[in-house]
Formats: structure tokens, C-alpha cells, sequence
């Protein structure tokens, strides 16, 4: 079968859905018809993520060298160099994230940091002449009871999220340090004299690189498009809308969520488009990380921006059973077909006469289509329109998870023909339903499902890959409640 101008995986979707137009409902300006909403799970996932990150970052590292001037009882002035002060290694052994009332606050505690560094000291002193004295090696550090501290801010800034730091903080309980070699004197000095600079050129260092990690992970969230483009015809608009709601144990962000015209100048008019509400509930008690939930409004949106596309629109030509396509296959359902164009070649001009839209229910999706079938002739290369029969289709959809993308099919549920006018006299629509049936089931729907089978986009953060996906048809929402794995490096 050959296809009009279909560029789109989209278009069948709309196949899927199908409310009348009358049915379209009035505008709420709840204008979010896609949210995301991230659970306890989720997050503490997301902060072994950070922290893994972080902590990557900082190990090795060299941090700057410490150099002064320390007086040691009896010896006197003794100028000392730390240098090659490097982190080996950071171990953290409890951490946790929580929504407060500030924002978002995340704790590593109980971590432990292992530095070594190279010394080195020399003084003068006079035994009758003065005499140069020095000795360097190596030693070992451990930082214990490390506490870091911070919370995040989130908010929507002109339609992307915006993360910045808002506190931050950073302890050190206790510091030992392990000389190999070196003399007593020197040791106790040493501990006396640096430890709080060592100490401090910990802290910050971990303090700058932990910084780093937040600027970046924020970059990374700019960068998220507005905009998802599924083909030429259509994009989602995944701009941010109203600011992320923090609660007890979640983060909920509303995306705007609509399909959107390519190359759209005008903005859309959404006005009959109707958001149900209380889409972040819609995974509520489910174990997974994250809920994604889209509104009916969606698939509208994506209908009529492939309606008004005009691709909508399907010239068949080539089909299994390929008598059907010719008058012959017709002889005893329209008589009359045959006896004006016999042995003609046939095709079906089939084109949508209202958009589709999707309805979902409890426990699945029902989708009616309203299309227009042109029967054409083709007779001596001239092809002549000689009757046109009104379609209605009504099928069942169901959805799965493919990657990051929702997939759907479609079944055949019923279908109810009309004509709507003939040139070859009326026909009675009972005597073709078995030819349309056989059409429908063998070459509309396995044609309708090979396309939703390539899916449309879901808004998630590159990196990440949805798992173990459940899917929820309610009342005129439909639900993903899913774990993520993280499979590629963020920072
Ligand atoms: C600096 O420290 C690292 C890590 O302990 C070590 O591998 C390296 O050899 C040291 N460099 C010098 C010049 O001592
Ligand atoms: C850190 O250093 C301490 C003392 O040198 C050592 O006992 C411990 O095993 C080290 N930890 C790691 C993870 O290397
Ligand atoms: C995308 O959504 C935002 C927020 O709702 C809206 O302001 C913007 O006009 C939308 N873009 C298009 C092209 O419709
Ligand atoms: C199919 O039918 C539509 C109207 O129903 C018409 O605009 C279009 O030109 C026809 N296409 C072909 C290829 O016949």
C-alpha cells in the first residue's frame, strides 16, 4: 500500500483516538497536561548518582601546597613544605535526601578521607658553624566524621528548571595524620601547626568541587529543550509550567506537554482542550522512582496538529489480497461497479473528516475515527471518484514502554459505514462490511500498529532509562509509574 505524504509516526496514533467534535470541552487554565513526578525512590536514587559523581571528581586530586614558617621549641625557626596533597580517597557511609520546607536537602556524614602528601623541612643551626639541616618523606592522612551538607533550590525559571545552592556546609570531626619517618619533634609540630590548614584546604576543595557538580548538573538542566521535536510536522512543548511542588516526599514538575505544529508561528489554539487535574497523583502508592502522567489533552493536541496538517490522508493501492482492489472482487457485492468499469484497477482514498482524539478509561484507551472512503476507479490511467462512504472506526489502544518512548497498537473493535454518495447508484453498506472488515483487520491495523510501534517521545533527562515500567489507564489519564537506571555520565 503507498502512502500520501506521510512523514510521521505520529499520525496513527491519532488512529487511536477519537472524540467527535462536539465533545471538545471548554479551556481550564490548568496548563500542564503532562507531569513528572520523581518519589522518595526516585530521589535517593538520583542523590547515589551525585554523590558518585562528585566523589569522582574529587578522587584523585591534588590540592595546593601548604608552606610556612613554624617555631619548634630548642630548634628554633623551621620552614616547612607540604606539597603533592592528594585525596586517594573518599568513603561515605550514610547519606540522605529530603524535601524540607528551603528546598531540597541532601547529607553525606560519617565519610572518610584519605590524603597523602610529601614534607619537607630544613633549619640552620650553629654547632661552632652553622649547619643546614633538612629531611623530607612521605605521609598519610586520614580525615574521619566528615559531614557535608546542602540544600538546593529549585525553581521554574521561564520555563526550564533552575537549580542553585542555597546552603552549603562542610565539617571535619577529627584529622590523623601518619608521618613515615621524620622526628618526633618535627611530628608533633607538624600537627600543631598544619592541621588546621590541612583542614582547611580540605574543605575547601570539597566545597569547590561539590559547587562545580551543582553548576554543572544546573547547566545540564538548561539545556533541556523546550521543545521535543517527534518529525516534521510535530514537536511536544515540554516547556516547564508553574513552579516544581515540593512535597513531603516528592518533587512534582509540570510540563506544558502539547503537541505543537513544527514550524509553528502563531501558537496554538488550545481552547477546547480540557486538562483534568490532579495529574501528579496519578502513580500515588505505586513503589517505582518516578510517575509520569499524561492528560488526555495530549493525545488531542497530537490529533489535531496532525489533522490540521492535512496528512491525515491515505491512498491505498497495494493490499494482500489484491482483488480487492479491482471492480472483479466486487462483482457480486456491487454489481453495478463491475458492469460500468469491469477488470478495473480500484483505490481507496481514505482521509480523516474530523480530528481523531483519544479517550482514556479505566483500563484503556478507546479511540473512534471518523473518515471519509473514497472509492476511485482507475480506468484507462484516468482515475474517477464513484462513490464515497463515511467510516466510523472504533478500536481499542493500549500502550507499553520501548526505551524512553511509548509505543502503542491498536485493536479492531467495530465499525459502522454510511454512504455519503454515488455515482454508480446506492449499494447496501451490509454487502461490502465483510470486504471492509477483511481490509480493516488485514491491512489498516497491522499498517496503524507497524507506525505506533516507533512511539512518541516521553520527557525524560538524557542519561536516563526507564525500567520495570507499569502502566495505568484512569479516568481520562494515563499513567507511567517507573524506575529509571542511569546509563550514561551526567557531570
Ligand atoms: C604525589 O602523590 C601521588 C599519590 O599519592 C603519588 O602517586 C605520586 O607519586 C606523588 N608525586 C610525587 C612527585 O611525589
Ligand atoms: C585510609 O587510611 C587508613 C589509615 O591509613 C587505612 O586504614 C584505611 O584502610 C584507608 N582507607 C582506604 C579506603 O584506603
Ligand atoms: C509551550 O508552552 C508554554 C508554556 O505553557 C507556552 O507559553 C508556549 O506558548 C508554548 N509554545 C507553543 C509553541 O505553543
Ligand atoms: C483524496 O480525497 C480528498 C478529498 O476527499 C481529495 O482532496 C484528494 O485530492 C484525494 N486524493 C487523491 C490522491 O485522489
Amino acid at each position: 500500500m503507498a502512502l500520501s505524504n506521510t512523514t510521521t509516526t505520529f499520525i496513527f496514533f491519532l488512529l487511536l483516538l477519537f472524540v467527535s467534535a462536539n465533545t471538545h470541552l471548554h479551556q481550564s487554565n490548568g496548563e500542564s497536561s503532562i507531569s513528572v513526578l520523581i518519589s522518595q525512590k526516585g530521589l535517593d536514587f538520583v542523590k547515589d548518582i551525585l554523590l558518585n559523581q562528585v566523589i569522582s571528581s574529587l578522587t584523585p586530586l591534588e590540592l595546593p601546597n601548604i608552606q610556612k614558617s613554624v617555631k619548634i621549641p630548642f630548634i628554633g625557626n623551621v620552614k616547612v613544605l607540604l606539597s603533592n596533597i592528594t585525596i586517594n580517597q573518599i568513603e561515605v557511609s550514610s547519606s540522605y535526601i529530603k524535601l524540607g520546607d528551603s528546598g531540597v536537602e541532601i547529607l553525606a556524614s560519617g565519610a572518610t578521607v584519605n590524603l597523602s602528601m610529601n614534607w619537607y623541612y630544613s633549619y640552620s643551626t650553629w654547632i661552632l658553624v652553622p649547619v643546614h639541616i633538612s629531611d623530607k618523606g612521605t605521609a598519610s592522612i586520614q580525615v574521619q566524621g566528615m559531614e557535608v551538607g546542602l540544600t538546593l533550590g529549585l525553581e521554574d525559571q521561564e520555563g526550564t528548571l533552575k537549580l542553585f545552592l542555597k546552603e552549603y556546609g562542610c565539617n571535619l570531626k577529627s584529622i590523623t595524620i601518619k608521618l613515615d619517618g621524620g622526628a618526633s619533634w618535627f611530628y608533633q609540630g607538624l600537627v600543631d601547626a598544619f592541621q588546621g590548614q590541612i583542614r582547611s584546604v580540605v574543605e575547601t576543595s570539597i566545597s569547590k568541587k561539590t559547587k562545580e557538580g551543582i553548576l554543572r548538573l544546573d547547566s545540564l538542566l538548561q539545556t533541556l529543550p523546550k521543545e521535543i521535536q517527534v518529525d516534521d510536522i510535530a514537536s511536544l512543548n515540554v516547556t516547564i509550567v508553574n513552579e516544581p511542588l515540593l512535597g513531603d516526599s516528592s518533587i512534582g514538575i509540570e510540563i506544558n506537554g502539547l503537541f505543537v505544529a513544527g514550524n509553528q508561528v502563531l501558537a496554538p489554539n488550545y481552547d477546547h482542550i480540557y486538562m483534568n487535574g490532579q495529574p501528579l497523583a496519578a502513580c500515588e502508592g505505586s513503589s517505582k522512582m518516578i510517575g509520569i502522567s499524561l492528560d488526555e489533552a495530549v493525545f488531542s493536541s497530537c490529533s489535531d496538529v496532525y489533522f490540521n496538517a492535512g496528512v491525515m490522508q491515505w491512498v491505498v493501492d497495494k493490499v494482500p489480497d489484491q482483488s480487492l482492489l479491482n471492480t472483479a472482487g466486487w462483482k457480486y457485492v456491487v454489481p453495478q461497479l463491475y458492469r460500468k468499469y469491469p477488470n478495473d484497477d480500484i483505490k481507496l482514498n481514505i482521509s480523516f473528516s474530523s480530528s481523531p482524539v483519544i479517550k482514556i478509561l479505566e483500563n484503556k484507551i478507546d479511540a473512534t475515527v471518523y473518515s471519509d472512503m473514497v472509492i476511485d476507479v482507475v480506468d484507462a490511467n484516468e482515475v474517477i471518484p464513484v462513490a464515497c462512504i463515511s467510516v466510523v472506526i472504533s478500536a481499542s489502544g493500549s500502550v507499553e514502554i520501548s526505551g524512553n518512548m511509548l509505543v502503542g497498537s491498536v485493536v479492531l473493535d467495530d465499525f459502522t459505514l454510511s454512504l455519503k454518495w454515488s455515482k454508480i447508484g446506492k449499494f447496501h453498506m451490509t454487502l461490502i462490511q465483510s470486504v471492509m472488515w477483511s481490509f480493516l483487520k488485514t491491512v489498516a491495523t497491522p499498517y496503524v500498529n507497524s507506525r505506533l510501534r516507533k512511539g512518541f517521545p516521553l520527557p525524560i533527562v538524557r542519561g536516563f532509562t526507564l525500567q520495570n515500567a507499569d502502566i495505568l489507564y484512569k479516568n481520562s489519564l494515563l499513567a507511567v509509574c517507573s524506575d529509571v537506571v542511569f546509563t550514561d555520565s551526567m557531570l
